[in-house]
């Protein structure tokens, strides 16, 4: 039996020249965890070129959306940059990944850290009820280089509170922290050093953190992971050894290479 399907991209949507989300079908017999990734590709001369991409849509919903970068030699993101509605793209059929909340002990505050397209995983977690159900505060850090590189922004601000099931929590819960490095903007610096400075604690009003009682999940590129994890392990953070052993915190590659 083929480990992918073949789907049909829906709709589009390019935040800037560097980055795009779009929305494909699902397949009805496909089950994921809010978190977890599939690879996801093209047919390129009759043979399929998949990478991992993390689902940002969550579980419930009919359609499964993806968030991009353009590489512009990347093999396949030079060519899905260019998709558009009717167009088909091949989904594979066993969605996996170390993002999820089964893979955290339990605790107060949960920590998304995300950079780039780091964000995609944190998309689904944040849209799941039961993350609101197991955690005091979930607090969504995004760092990027530019304004315009704050994906979904305005859906987290202004239509998550809104969710008609679980908008109260969010507004209760949520705690949406983006910060820019190389321009202006109301939060600036890396996500590592705005905690290391204790600028973040500061600006937030939430207490340091603390391996007893807070949860981490981390998604950025192979350098923001290495720091992040220092900075979690100096504290005292032990990282979850593997998938179904829970720990402190989770991490996963924001796959850059495309
Ligand atoms: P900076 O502008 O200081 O490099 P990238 O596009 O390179 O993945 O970067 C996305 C964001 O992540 C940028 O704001 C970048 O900051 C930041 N960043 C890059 N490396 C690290 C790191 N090792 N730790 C934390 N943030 C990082």
């Amino acid at each position: 039996m083929s480990k992918l399907s073949t789907q049909t991209v829906l709709s589009v949507h390019h935040w800037n020249d560097s980055l795009f989300s779009f929305k494909v079908t699902r397949d009805a017999g496909l089950r994921f965890d809010n978190g977890q990734f599939v690879m996801i590709g093209l047919e390129v001369e009759g043979r399929p070129l998949t990478r991992a991409y993390s689902i940002a849509s969550p579980n419930y919903e009919e359609h499964l959306e993806f968030f991009s970068i353009k590489v512009p030699n990347g093999p396949l993101t030079s060519r899905l940059q260019h998709l558009r509605p009717g167009d088909p793209i091949v989904v594979s059929k066993k969605p996996t990944g170390t993002l999820v909340l089964s893979d955290l002990l339990p605790g107060r505050n949960l920590y998304l850290f995300s950079t780039g397209t780091g964000l995609a995983p944190f998309m689904s977690v944040i849209q799941d009820p039961e993350t609101y159900e197991r955690f005091e505060k979930v607090v969504l850090l995004h760092g990027v280089r530019y304004v315009s590189e704050l994906a979904y922004s305005e859906f987290i601000e202004q239509a998550l509170p809104e969710n008609e099931f679980f908008g109260e929590d969010v507004s209760r819960k949520l705690i949406y922290y983006p910060t820019v490095t190389r321009e202006e903007f109301r939060n600036q610096g890396r996500v590592t050093d705005l905690i290391t400075t204790g600028k973040f604690f500061e600006d937030t009003g939430l207490p340091p953190l603390d391996p007893a009682l807070d949860r981490a999940m981390i998604c950025g590129s192979p350098a923001m992971l290495d720091d992040c994890c220092k900075m979690l392990d100096a504290r005292g953070f032990k990282i979850s050894p593997h998938i179904g052993a829970p720990g402190d915190y989770v991490i996963e590659r924001a796959f850059v290479e495309k």
